[in-house]
Formats: C-alpha cells, sequence, structure tokens
C-alpha cells in the first residue's frame, strides 16, 4: 500500500479566520508529531477569482507566517507555494484532460463563487478541482486535513485518481510502477492513491458571526463576521460581543441547540479552541446565558490566538527568511514532484 503522507494547502486571499485555524492549519500542526507532511500556499489557486493581485507576494509570505506561527516546523515537514514547482500545472493540465466537464460542472463551490453570470467566470474557477487534485497527487498524498466546505473536491480528487490508474491499468502495470491497493473487495494495482480527506471535530465548519447559514469566510464583506488570526483583544472581544445568538441560554444537552445555528456555532468554536467536545462546553456551561459565555469565549480566543498573532509580526518583520524557507521547501518538494511526473510522462507517452 502507499507511504502515509499528508498533504494541505491554503490559498493567499485575504486574512486568515478563526475557520481556516480551527478547520485546517490546527489539524495541520497536530498531524505533524505523527507523518511526513506537505503544506503548501497554494498561489496558483488564488488567480482563479482574481487575476491582478498587488499584494500576492506579501499575501503569499502572511500564510506562510501562519504556519510556522501556529507550529508548523518547516524543516522536519515540507512548506513552500506551489508556483515555485511548475509540475502542479502540468499535471494539472493531464487531469483537465482526466477529468469530464460535467463532474465539474456539479462542483458546489464553482456554483457558489461564480454566481449568476457564470459565463464570465475564469476557466481556472471552474478547473480549480483538478489543479487541487494535482496538488494532491503529485506527492501521492493519502491524507487530506481540511475543512467540511472541501469534501465534494476531495471526492472529486479520488475520482480523478481512480479514472487514471484505471485507464492507464496495462501501461502502469507493465512498467511495474504501481503500489497494490484495496478498491471496495477488489485489490487493484494503481499508480495515484485514493486520498483520505481528514474532516472532523466541533469545528469541521465554523460559520459566519453575523449569519449562522453562511461558513466564515474571507471573502465576506463583512469584517464582523469573522475573527482573523491577526485581529487585537479588543477586536476579538468586540466581534464576539456582537455575534448574533439568540434570547434562551445554553442547555445542557447538544440537542437543546437544535435549530439554533448561531448559538451552536459559539459552543464549536468554544470546544474547538479549548480542544474539548461540544458535550463538555455544555457541562461546563449548562443554565448560562451568553452574556456569560461570551466573556468566556473571548478570553479563551485571546489567549489562543494572541501568541500566534504576535509571532506572525515577528516573523512578517524579516521576509528575507520566510522566503528562504519557501525557496528551501520548494527545492525539496520539486524533487518529489518530479520523481512523479517523471512517472506521469512515461505512463502516458509523453
Ligand atoms: P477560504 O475558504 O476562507 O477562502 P481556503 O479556501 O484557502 O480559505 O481554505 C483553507 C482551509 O480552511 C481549507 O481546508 C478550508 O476547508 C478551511 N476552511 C475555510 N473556511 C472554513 C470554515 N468556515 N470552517 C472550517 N474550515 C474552513
Ligand atoms: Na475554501
Amino acid at each position: 500500500s502507499f507511504k502515509p503522507l499528508v498533504f494541505s494547502g491554503v490559498q493567499p486571499t485575504g486574512n486568515l479566520h478563526l475557520g481556516n485555524y480551527l478547520g485546517a492549519i490546527r489539524k495541520f500542526v497536530a498531524l505533524q508529531e505523527n507523518n511526513d507532511c506537505i503544506y503548501c500556499v497554494v498561489d496558483l489557486h488564488s488567480l482563479t477569482a482574481t487575476l491582478v493581485h498587488p499584494d500576492l507576494a506579501d499575501q503569499t509570505r502572511s500564510i506562510t507566517a501562519a504556519f510556522l506561527a501556529a507550529g508548523i516546523d518547516p524543516k522536519k515537514h515540507i512548506v513552500f507555494n506551489q508556483a515555485r514547482v511548475s509540475q502542479h500545472a502540468e499535471l494539472a493540465w493531464i487531469f483537465n484532460c482526466v477529468a469530464r466537464i460535467g463532474w465539474m460542472n456539479r462542483m458546489t463551490q464553482f456554483k457558489d463563487k461564480a454566481g449568476k453570470d457564470r459565463e464570465n467566470a475564469s476557466l481556472g474557477l471552474l478547473a480549480y478541482p483538478s489543479l487541487m487534485a494535482a496538488d494532491i497527487l503529485l506527492y501521492r498524498a493519502t491524507h487530506v486535513p481540511v475543512g467540511e466546505d472541501q469534501k465534494q473536491h476531495l471526492e472529486l480528487t479520488r475520482d480523478i485518481a481512480q479514472k487514471f490508474n484505471n485507464d492507464f491499468s496495462s501501461r502502469i502495470a507493465d512498467l511495474g510502477i504501481g503500489v497494490e491497493m484495496q478498491v471496495g473487495e477488489e485489490t487493484v494495482n494503481g499508480f495515484f492513491p485514493l486520498t483520505e480527506p481528514l474532516i472532523g471535530g466541533p469545528a469541521a465548519r465554523i460559520m459566519s458571526l453575523r449569519d449562522g447559514s453562511k461558513k466564515m469566510s474571507k471573502s465576506d464583506p463583512s469584517d464582523l463576521s469573522r475573527i482573523n488570526l491577526t485581529d487585537d483583544a479588543d477586536t476579538i472581544s468586540k466581534k464576539i460581543r456582537k455575534a448574533k445568538t439568540d434570547p434562551a441560554g445554553l442547555p445542557s444537552e447538544l440537542d437543546g441547540l437544535a435549530g439554533r445555528p448561531e448559538a451552536e456555532n459559539l459552543v464549536g468554536i468554544y470546544a474547538g479552541l479549548a480542544d474539548i467536545t461540544k458535550e463538555e462546553v455544555l457541562r461546563q456551561f449548562a443554565g448560562q446565558q451568553f452574556s456569560v459565555f461570551k466573556p468566556a469565549l473571548a478570553d479563551l480566543a485571546v489567549d489562543k490566538l494572541a501568541p500566534i498573532a504576535g509571532e506572525m509580526r515577528r516573523l512578517m518583520a524579516d521576509p528575507a527568511y520566510i522566503d528562504s524557507v519557501l525557496r528551501d521547501g520548494g527545492q525539496r518538494a520539486g524533487a518529489l514532484a518530479e520523481r512523479t511526473m517523471k512517472s506521469v510522462r512515461e505512463i502516458i507517452g509523453l
């Protein structure tokens, strides 16, 4: 079977928020202990929405700084930005020819981001999941920690891997470069693994603080909707104080949060930050009003985020250091990527 490897990426678009931290980056940090990990700032992905980005290089440094400040170790693992390793774009092209247009048209993120004027969305936005599959499969990664919003893209990554493995099964066998893997009942010889998403926990989907039906997002025009990793203590407290809730207090059981998305979201944020379950949060705060819970949540958020923000500021004052991390990571990632691409070119006959 395939050697376990963790891969994930974050786009250099806007400020990182609590959803990115709890849904993704905090998991990246935890996974370092028992895995080889590759963490990528996916700058090519950020072009799908806005091609002209005057501050792209700084945004890339800022995500890198967040990775390092959160505790990712760029010596033991690999941290780099996607554009440094041109094989990402090369494999994405191959996958554009593996994937079907119908698969892409079904992606809910494409529908959301393209909006009503779909004809005017970039072709890159439609092909986004194909580049994401390339990011992952270029390293033959077996596990991808992401938030719940990425679930459908991970399924598509598996579809692409499976179709490639099927379409080229005899070439892969002839060249003797396949790996034995279990697909349902069958044992097959594949070149690409069927990657497992690592989604879950109380913070897999953090919602907007202003509207419990929308996910917390960098692109939300309301800054009150999200807590940014770099917000200061007063801003964090203010945003939590102003967060939408309902008049009822905190219930003692999870059932009591049904139909109360804003309340459930705040409980999930507390659970994520404290690294406990929602049930445990409710045991602690059962019967309390939000006037008590919100200040406790604000204190906890400041406690967890202030050290990261401080370290990010320190790192951002030394852009040459951040660039050296990306350069070194890019070289190591590039060597691994080229190994995979050599085989892919051979399989296809390029
Ligand atoms: P965004 O969705 O904010 O533009 P990215 O697409 O770069 O950010 O996502 C980076 C990571 O953060 C992904 O793994 C994504 O699933 C995760 N993520 C983004 N928003 C949330 C959220 N509201 N809750 C949990 N995880 C999230
Ligand atoms: Na996203």
